[in-house]
């Protein structure tokens, strides 16, 4: 096949650019150069380069060649430091990183076909409360701040007059199977099934009542990726912003016997914990069942971050996206989402993360 698409993928090690990285690469058809501060090994088409896209100068001498460039990925991010609640500190890090990446390549490549930025279902503000569902892509905005609304303000207002085309995807909760990813909804309920199981505890769900009930979405993280190479080379998605979820909905109460049913565990009463209280005391037992089971080792610090569990099992309000526009322009893939749940899971346990 010939190799005349070349994509460049921001954030390249993140928990969605490695799948987009490993989608476009499985096509056979790209060439693929993923970029992010740590360094990677090249491999059959597929260039790594070190970058940190903050320092204007590294962006400059390592950027500039890439004058073939046809489509940019950008899925980078940068969490903030401080009060989770201070959302107006991480604008500055994660609209630069967007300028400084994109405004290189479009000045490189004459061959630029489409910029593809993922942003989130927070771009409704599904992180603050009860809100109007299904939530559409023409919806207003919460009110600011939220670094989205900057990175497509200032993506939609670079792009105008130029050849090339924007995509934004908005997806919901990614998960997949990346142990060592700690900000992932996956390996916390793996680990958090894991240790109740060795407790002799049933699986409780440890959210909020009103969280168990109610209706909920995600996204599956090769699923994303499909979206995204879609998104890239449909004509029609040209300068739009989709919603990208499994295309289904779920609620909590209906997944959890599944999920017990993959530990072989019985469900129990839903019992409001904090994950991120109760768990802070259970690396050592961890480094027991590590080694009693011969599982793969990782830092308890590193599996899973607790306090990202805690938002998502508290979630008490509808958190549901129409994907009907993406359908309407050609994507149509859909997963079921309680059969993810155990497919993913099962394959925690296989490849020895958790027992
Ligand atoms: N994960 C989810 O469930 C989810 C759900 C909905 C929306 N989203 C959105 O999707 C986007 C991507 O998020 P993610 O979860 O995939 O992020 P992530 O896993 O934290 O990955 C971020 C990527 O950005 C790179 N990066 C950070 N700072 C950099 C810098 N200064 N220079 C170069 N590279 C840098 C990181 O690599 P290095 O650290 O090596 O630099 C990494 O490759 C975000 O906008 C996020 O809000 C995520």
């Amino acid at each position: 096949m010939p190799q005349n698409k070349k994509a460049v993928v921001v954030g390249a090690l993140g928990v969605i650019g490695r799948y987009i990285v490993e989608k476009l690469l499985a096509e056979g058809d790209w060439q693929v150069v993923g970029l992010s501060r740590r360094p990677e090994k090249d491999g059959p088409r597929y260039r790594h380069i070190s970058v940190d896209l903050l320092d204007l100068k590294d962006v400059a001498r390592k950027l500039a060649g890439l004058n073939d460039v046809t489509h940019v990925f950008y899925a980078a991010f940068q969490p903030g430091t401080g009060a989770a609640a201070n959302y107006a500190t991480v604008i500055v890090p994660n609209r630069d990183m967007l300028v400084n990446s994109v405004t290189a390549v479009a000045k490189a490549s004459r061959r630029l076909e489409r910029v593809v930025l993922v942003t989130g279902t927070k771009y409704y503000g599904t992180h603050l409360g009860p809100l109007k569902t299904p939530m559409r892509e023409t919806d207003p905005r919460h009110m600011p701040p939220d670094f989205y609304f900057d990175q497509i303000d200032w993506l939609t207002d670079y792009q105008r007059g130029k050849k090339w085309s924007w995509t934004e995807l908005r997806p919901q909760t990614l998960c997949g199977f990346a142990p060592g990813t700690a900000m992932s909804i996956m390996p916390a309920i793996a680990v958090y099934a894991a240790i109740s199981k060795e407790l002799g505890l049933p699986l409780r769900f440890p959210g909020k009542p009103g969280a168990y009930g109610t209706i909920y979405q995600v996204t599956e993280s090769s699923h994303f990726a499909s979206a995204a190479l879609w998104a890239a080379t449909e004509a029609r998605a040209a300068n739009q912003a989709y919603n990208i979820t499994n295309g289904d909905y779920f609620r909590w109460r209906n997944v959890w016997p599944r999920i017990a049913g993959v530990f072989g565990m019985k469900v129990g009463e839903l019992q409001t914990i904090s994950l991120t209280q109760h768990m802070a005391d259970k690396a050592d037992l961890w480094a027991v069942m590590t080694k009693k089971y011969g599982l793969r080792k990782f830092d308890f610090g590193q599996l899973v971050a607790w306090p990202f569990a805690d938002y998502v099992f508290g979630s008490d309000w509808d958190v549901m996206s129409d994907v009907t526009k993406s359908r309407q322009h050609g994507f149509h893939d859909v997963v079921d989402s309680e059969a993810m749940f155990e497919r993913l899971l099962k394959r925690f346990r296989k490849e020895k993360i958790v027992p």
